[in-house]
């Protein structure tokens, strides 16, 4: 049995997962009307992962026999103009995420649920992964956004992300 307050964080992992993929496709809605194919593809294939830690969150609640409840999604509502904003929102929510995880994380700990944590983990490290991808991403713009040339080599870059599967299998 999960204790009570550590389901109820992690069912309200479900629906913050699926607004985070709400988020990027939102962000990959920007990029498609500025006429950035690749950057869209990323974050495309951003909102693609999301949904599948919002269901490893559902499944996990499953497996543990405990309730799931579906909540509304918020409407993404990020003021995006320049190039680089999509760029810095998506650290900010990655930041924030990883503030969330962490949260539970601490919250299994003082119920000592060994097993909520280890499945946490991945969720640790991938954070981790995300914020660094996010922090990479704004600095080559910086680096590189400026010079109509480097920003359609930077483009065909992000145009060759794939989806893949996440690493972690319940
Ligand atoms: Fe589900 Fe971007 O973390």
């Amino acid at each position: 049995m999960l204790e009570k307050n550590v389901a109820q964080l992690l069912n309200e992992q479900v629906n913050k997962e699926f607004f985070s993929a709400y988020l990027y496709l939102d962000l990959s809605n920007f990029y498609e009307r500025k006429g950035l194919a690749g950057f869209a593809n990323w974050y495309k294939i951003q909102a693609q992962e999301e949904r599948d830690h919002a269901m490893l969150f559902y499944q996990y609640l499953h497996n543990n026999n405990a309730t799931v409840t579906l909540e509304a999604i918020n409407k993404p509502n990020a003021e995006l103009k320049t190039l680089m904003d999509p760029l810095k929102v998506s650290l900010a929510h990655e930041e924030y995420v990883t503030n969330l995880i962490h949260g539970i994380y601490a919250a299994a700990q003082k119920a000592n649920d060994f097993r909520t944590m280890q499945f946490l983990d991945w969720f640790v490290k991938e954070q981790g992964e995300e914020e660094t991808n996010a922090r990479n991403l704004i600095t080559k713009m910086e680096l590189f956004g400026d010079d109509p040339k480097s920003l359609y080599m930077l483009d065909n870059e992000l145009a060759a992300r794939v989806y893949a599967a996440p690493s972690l299998v319940l």
